[in-house]
């Protein structure tokens, strides 16, 4: 699993314009909107969807009325689709920005995982867990989906894995809550990924 080119802005700006975003299901999976349902009341916590996309999750959890939801994207297109379809979502909460460089000033509360992770370059999987954790404060919390399942010897994203590869990034940094197959994904995503629940030590 080694990318062909390299998976930066031009990339994915590139693969929004060419509306080759077959990730992109039009809408919040239901294992996430099953997860923010029994978050109980909206409050101001503050919850960020790394590698957002067109960020269906930080739709659905601004409509629940949760007012500190920040979404972080390198393609601009994505972030302008979200503030397309949702006037009132606050434009200082989109942040054009490589997750790498994000800070957490001050941390997060909850990191939202959906189909970014599969997008990265598998050698960034360590950072990845590593600038999650320093973005969350203690017993903060990154939920959501990893995919588990073999895309063969792919050259491009999505890039898959192991519940048992996962493990070595994320027990560095974090207490596991639920690291399961999810029960509710997607029909043609059934059984090939996991919901996770992890909080940060
Ligand atoms: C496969 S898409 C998933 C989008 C969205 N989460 C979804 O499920 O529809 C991956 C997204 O991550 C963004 N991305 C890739 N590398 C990034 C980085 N280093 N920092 C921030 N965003 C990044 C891409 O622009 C793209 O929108």
């Amino acid at each position: 699993m080694k990318p062909a080119i390299p998976l930066n802005e031009a990339y994915w700006s590139g693969r929004y314009t060419a509306n080759q975003t077959g990730w992109d299901v039009g809408a919040i999976t239901p294992p996430l909107r099953e997860y923010f349902d029994q978050l109980g009341s909206a409050d101001n916590r503050r919850i960020l969807v790394p590698g957002a996309g067109r960020a269906y999750e930080a739709e659905y959890l601004h409509a629940k009325g949760f007012t500190e939801v920040f979404v972080a994207d390198i393609a601009l297109d994505a972030l302008a689709a979200l503030q397309e379809r949702v006037k009132d979502f606050p434009a200082a909460h989109l942040l054009h920005q490589d997750f790498f460089t994000l800070q957490p000033s001050p941390p997060f509360d909850l990191l939202v995982e959906q189909t970014f992770f599969c997008a990265l370059d598998p050698t960034l999987r360590p950072a990845y867990a590593k600038q999650c954790a320093h973005l969350l404060r203690p017993g903060g919390t990154l939920a959501g989906l990893l995919f588990e399942t073999d895309f063969g010897n792919s050259m491009e994203p999505p890039f898959g894995g192991t519940r048992e590869e996962y493990r070595t990034y994320f027990e560095l940094y974090f207490n596991f809550v639920h690291f399961e197959t999810a029960y509710n994904s997607l029909r043609p995503r059934q059984g090939r990924e996991l919901f996770i629940c992890l909080k940060k030590r």
